[in-house]
């Protein structure tokens, strides 16, 4: 994989991930959120972060507008560049993960094989894919920002659901859908994933 041959060597530490866990008396892991603008991604990580933090638990949230202000301001929403601030995202939960933090991450993360990428940096468990599965008639017709309305005006270019892809999961371990014409409340969404992370201990 070319580190060797840059002199690059692991230094493991002797307070391990086990340790931290063991202090924090919770498991880390990865709240991967996907899904169209306006689906509803940071509604559930704030309601989530919420409910975990209320039950006790340490907890992260990198949102990708948020993420996008500082560590990757320097990416646009080109596939390559939107495939490197995933890369980086998943980095970084990666991190928390191994501190014992709960992470979640909430981005539109469009690829595919971006995000699968993230899936294969962690260990068999530690990284739950949420799939905001909502149509995308229903998110241009919230339109929080206004973002879709400058899309179809022409005034973004690229953007995901407009003239741009988004590649929904295949398997996702959690997929949060409308209840008939409604969405459901955020509290209600967050005690699905609760539910989850509980039946997974
Ligand atoms: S990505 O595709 O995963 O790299 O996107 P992400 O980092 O999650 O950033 C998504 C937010 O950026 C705003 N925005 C756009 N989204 C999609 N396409 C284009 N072209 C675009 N330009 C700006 C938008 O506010 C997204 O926020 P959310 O919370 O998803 O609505």
């Amino acid at each position: 994989n070319g580190i060797s041959s840059r002199n690059i060597v692991w230094h493991k530490c002797s307070v391990e991930k086990s340790d931290r866990q063991e202090l924090l008396q919770q498991k880390g892991c990865v709240i991967w959120i996907t899904g169209l603008s306006g689906s509803g991604k940071s509604t559930l990580a704030c309601a989530l972060t919420r409910a975990l933090h209320s039950r006790g638990k340490l907890t992260y949230v990198l949102d990708g507008d948020n993420v996008r202000h500082g560590l990757n301001s320097d990416l646009t929403f080109q596939a390559e560049d939107r495939a490197e601030n995933i890369r980086r995202i998943g980095e970084v939960a990666k991190l928390f993960c191994d501190a014992g933090i709960i992470c979640i991450a909430s981005v539109i993360s469009p690829y595919r094989k971006d995000r699968d990428a993230c899936r294969s940096l962690l260990s068999e468990g530690d990284f739950i894919e949420v799939f905001m599965d909502m149509p995308l008639c229903v998110c241009e017709a919230r339109d929080p920002k206004g973002l879709y309305k400058l899309a179809r005006a022409g005034k973004i270019k690229g953007f995901t659901g407009v003239d741009d892809p988004y590649e929904p999961p295949l398997n996702s371990e959690i997929v949060i859908q409308q209840e008939g014409e409604v969405c459901p409340p955020p509290e209600v969404m967050a005690e699905e994933v609760v539910s989850y992370l509980d039946a997974k201990g």
